[in-house]
């Protein structure tokens, strides 16, 4: 059967992640976390003091910049690494959280995190989640979702996601860092967050995960039936 691209984008901790990860692994398709791989790139840039006003400095850092993912079995989680180090933890800190725009705006990275992002789904057979993946990086995407929840329920998800991993952070900090991240990411020039024409809304605000996950893997099967149909109506049957 043909496999589908989902591209899953929106806002930052309305559940695009978890959510994203469960419809991958119900499908047996791969899962990319495209904002692991711009939190990445923000910490290299970090730890190698990458000015984002000199371009030579960040042609030269893309250049020797490897990310990858890899799973974990223990915990059940596919990790990100960074020129070969697990930075999973690392780049989910609040220190990151609030550069990642601003490195994420930068065209020069955009440009290859595209082209990156372009290579892994080349297979099809992805979920991927982020700002533009509907938009720019697949516009061709067979489903596209675009999530949305109301700002509390997001700080809220949030603390607790950085509780898990042991950072205490108080819940006003957590509600500055969004919104300024979420003006950031909608205003840039290059590839900014909006919704594709095409893209079904999903509001997490008042729905749980089970339940998010259960419809988006609904519109996925009749996407995945429907190409395909389309494939064998296009095929000689002799
Ligand atoms: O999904 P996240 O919060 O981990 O993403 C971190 C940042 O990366 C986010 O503030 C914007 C940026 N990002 C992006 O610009 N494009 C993507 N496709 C994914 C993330």
């Amino acid at each position: 059967m043909k496999k589908i691209i989902i591209a899953i984008d929106g806002y930052s901790a309305c559940g695009k992640s978890t959510t994203a990860r469960q419809v991958a692994s119900r499908l047996g398709y791969g899962y990319i976390d495209t904002g692991a791989m711009y939190r990445a790139t923000a910490l290299y840039f970090h730890q190698h003091y990458v000015h984002l006003t000199n371009p030579i400095a960040i042609a030269k850092a893309l250049e020797d910049i490897s990310i990858t993912f890899h799973y974990n079995e223990k915990l059940h989680r596919n990790e990100t690494y960074l020129n070969g180090l697990n930075v999973e933890d690392e780049i989910r800190k609040m220190y990151i959280s609030d550069i990642v725009s601003e490195v994420s705006a930068v065209p020069e990275v955009r440009k290859e995190m595209t082209m990156l992002q372009r290579k892994m789904g080349k297979k099809r057979g992805v979920v991927m989640d982020g700002r533009d993946i509907g938009t720019n990086v697949y516009p061709d995407a067979e489903l596209k979702i675009f999530m949305v929840a109301d700002m509390h329920i997001r700080a809220a998800r949030r603390q607790q996601e950085l509780l898990e991993r042991k950072q205490v952070v108080d819940l006003d900090e957590i509600i500055e860092n969004l919104a300024k991240r979420d003006h950031l990411d909608t205003t840039r020039t290059e590839g900014p967050l909006s919704k594709a024409e095409d893209a079904y809304v999903v509001d997490t605000s008042f729905i749980t995960l089970e339940e998010q996950t259960d419809y988006i893997l609904g519109l996925a099967t009749s996407k995945i039936v429907n190409s395909y149909m389309a494939e064998q109506l296009n095929q000689d049957p002799f």
